[in-house]
């Protein structure tokens, strides 16, 4: 195993471990709801936005035992917009992390609320405990997160997409919905990791253009996965945005632009990150992933 794979999956089991204390457990009323929340959430999943704020807490010289708090908080924000992205009014999905997906495996009713609690769980996280050097830093961290989930972050994206069915948008157009519904939390991650820490101004805004960078690839990513990458490898079901008939940069570029354009992206973002020198290295790394992961 590559020495970047092992701390991947050193965080990922930090990760596992920090969700499952956050979540109450299944045996405390209301149990089935609780019970969902803990499937929704745990034993699956690439954890690409704690890592994310993992590395840019590294970046600011930031502790893991406060930036594991951070991310977990990104993390159950994004499970959430995966549980209602796939109830029947949305993308009507039944296969999720490779498993049925939560409205399947309870009901519609319980997915609606997993996705209320723990988008409240994530809130109740950042503000449970000092995470940043001052109560004003952490302040903004809240209304960091707010923003970046809210209607002018990803469930505006997330509008915008169902609005968008059967359209034929052009590019800017795409790339606005890619920057709200799934760029805006992963810039959340880089931002949130790195206030656990002490970035300076510059640092702060290297991170930010890299984020940007990487959110839009990684969309970018996820349509080329759906058109070509097995269902069993995906972990859901391959294929979709094409039977959802969804504007996808596949769809308006065709796989092969669509590549080359997140590995532009991937450029785009090495670069914001050049004054940043070795500390920044798991970012490059987490760049290069993004980009060529194959699930
Ligand atoms: C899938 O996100 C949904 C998008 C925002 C593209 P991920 O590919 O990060 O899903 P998990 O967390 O690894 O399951
Ligand atoms: C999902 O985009 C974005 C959010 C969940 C916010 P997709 O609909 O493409 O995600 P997948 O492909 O179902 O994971
Ligand atoms: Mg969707
Ligand atoms: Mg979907
Ligand atoms: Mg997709």
């Amino acid at each position: 195993m590559s020495e970047f794979a092992a701390w991947m999956q050193g965080c990922q089991a930090r990760m596992e471990n920090v969700l499952s204390d956050w979540l109450p457990p299944a045996s405390i009323a209301p149990q089935r709801l609780h019970e969902a929340m803990r499937y929704a959430v745990l034993g699956g999943g690439k954890r690409v936005r704690p890592l994310l704020a993992f590395a840019a807490g590294e970046v600011a010289g930031a502790d893991v035992e406060r930036v594991q708090h951070a991310a977990a908080a990104v993390e159950l924000i994004h499970a959430y917009s995966l549980v209602h992205d796939d109830m029947p009014a949305m993308d009507d999905d039944a296969l999720r992390r490779g498993k049925p997906t939560v409205h399947v495996e309870f009901d519609e009713a319980t997915a609606l609320l997993v996705g209320d609690a723990l988008q409240s769980l994530a809130f109740d996280i950042l503000a449970a405990q000092p995470l940043a050097r001052d109560a004003a830093t952490q302040l903004n961290m809240v209304l960091l997160l707010a923003q970046a989930a809210g209607s002018r972050g990803m469930a505006g994206g997330q509008a915008i997409d169902l609005a968008s069915v059967g359209k034929p948008l052009d590019l800017t157009e795409l790339e606005f919905m890619h920057i709200h519904k799934t760029g805006a939390l992963i810039r959340a991650s880089v931002l949130l990791g790195a206030q656990c820490g002490t970035p300076s101004e510059a640092t702060l805004a290297a991170l930010d253009h890299y984020a940007k960078c990487i959110g839009l690839a990684f969309q970018v990513v996820d349509d080329v996965l759906d058109a070509e990458a097995p269902t069993a490898t995906l972990g859901k079901t391959a294929g979709k945005d094409a039977a959802n008939n969804k504007p996808t940069y596949v769809s308006l570029l065709g796989v092969a632009r669509a590549r080359e354009l997140a590995q532009e992206l991937r450029a785009d973002a090495h670069a914001a990150l050049a004054d940043l020198g070795a500390p920044a290295a798991r970012l490059r790394q987490l760049a290069d992933f993004v980009v060529e992961r194959t699930f």
